[in-house]
Order: C-alpha cells, then structure tokens, then sequence
C-alpha cells in the first residue's frame, strides 16, 4: 500500500545513472503479473547511454513527420503537441524502457475481428498489469518513472528502428526523482464502486 500510495508521475529526473539491479528487479516484477491466457505479451527493451539518445532522436523525427503529414487529422495536432512535451520529458531521464506487445501489430492496420479485439484488449490489460508492477517496484527502490503512451505518435518510425513488427504499446521513463508532486486528484470511492446485493 505505501508503494501504492507515494508512487506518482515523475517528469524531472537526476543526473544519475539507474543501476542495472534495479532496472532488473523492476522487470523481474513485470515478468510476475498475471496476464489473459498466460500469454505473456510483454517483451522490455532497455535504452541507456547513446542507444537511448538515437531511439529519443528517431522519435523526434517521427513527432515532427506526423506534424507535417498533409492528411494529420486537426484534432490529432494536440496530441502530437504534448507528445513532443513527453519527449522532452524522456530526455531528461537516464533510462527508457520501451514496451512492447508481442502479440500486437501496427495500430494504423484495418479494423480487427471481434476476436481480435478481445485478444487485444486483454493482451493490452496484461502488460498494464506488468507495468504497474515496475512502477510499484521502482518506487518501493526510491525510483521515479513516467508511464508514457505518447510513443503511439511516432508509432511507425520507431517500429521501423526496432527492426519489429509487433506494436509499441508504449514506454517508461525511469530515473531517480527531481521532485516531489502532489497526489494528482482522483475520484473518490463512491464514484467508483457499486454494491450490489
Ligand atoms: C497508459 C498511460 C499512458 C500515459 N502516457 C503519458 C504520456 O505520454 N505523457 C505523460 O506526461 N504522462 C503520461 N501518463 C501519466 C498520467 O498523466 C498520470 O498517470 C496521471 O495524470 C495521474 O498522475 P500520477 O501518475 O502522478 O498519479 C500516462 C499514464 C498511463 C497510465
């Protein structure tokens, strides 16, 4: 509960290297979550040193093509906007966990079955449940992370560095922390929940 409760979104890191026991006990604890048929669809590609700052370039790029793409949505410009805040976010942290579902494609394919839906939805539910467990760990470590979804704007060119064809479901930046946020609000439990009986 108190790793629950103290941990939160960090977005300013130290200028201090993460040791890799602990990058390797927050995967560990990933590695142990439970997930829909036992699929497992999680697979974590660590970026440090200079691989980190080649991937975080490629993602730039990727942010800046997607602006420029003739046939953006206007209503998506928002989202690239804050993505490249994410990335200036990423920057500032030692380490970048890149997640990825293994049994996921390209989101910009054609619509899915309904099977496939399913498979995806729970496949997406497992590694939130392996992801939660890193960020738990690492804040039990004296960690701070930044779970990151805004990877998804620059989905196709950072695939294509992957050398992958499985689906980016996102990232974690991870770092000793530079600052101590306030709880972010949250509903309250009579909000959320419902007796029934
Ligand atoms: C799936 C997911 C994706 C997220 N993506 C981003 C992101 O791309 N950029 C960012 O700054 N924060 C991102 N966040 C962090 C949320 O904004 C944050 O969890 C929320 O505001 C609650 O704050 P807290 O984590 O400090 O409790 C993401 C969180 C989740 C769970």
């Amino acid at each position: 509960m108190d790793a629950i409760f103290n941990r939160r979104s960090i977005r300013k890191f130290k200028d201090e290297k993460v040791p890799r026991d602990l990058i390797m006990k927050m995967i560990e604890a990933g590695r142990m979550a439970p997930s829909a048929k036992n699929r497992q669809p999680w697979k974590y590609i660590v970026f440090e040193g200079q691989q980190r700052e080649i991937m975080l370039g490629v993602m730039e790029q990727g942010l800046i093509a997607a602006l420029n793409e003739p046939s953006l949505p206007e209503g998506a410009k928002p989202g690239v906007l804050d993505a490249q805040n994410t990335l200036r976010i990423m920057r500032g942290a030692p380490t970048i966990i890149l997640i990825i579902n293994t049994n996921g494609t390209t989101p910009f394919g054609p619509p899915q079955d309904i099977f496939g839906r399913i498979t995806e939805i729970t496949d997406c539910l497992s590694i939130g449940a392996s992801v939660e467990n890193m960020l738990l760990t690492a804040t039990e470590e004296g960690l701070g992370t930044l779970w990151i979804a805004n990877t998804f704007f620059a989905h196709e060119p950072l695939r294509a560095f992957l050398g992958s064809e499985n689906q980016l479901a996102g990232a974690i930046a991870v770092g000793f922390p530079n600052e101590i946020p306030e709880m972010r609000p949250r509903k309250t439990t009579e909000d959320i929940v419902e007796f029934r009986g």
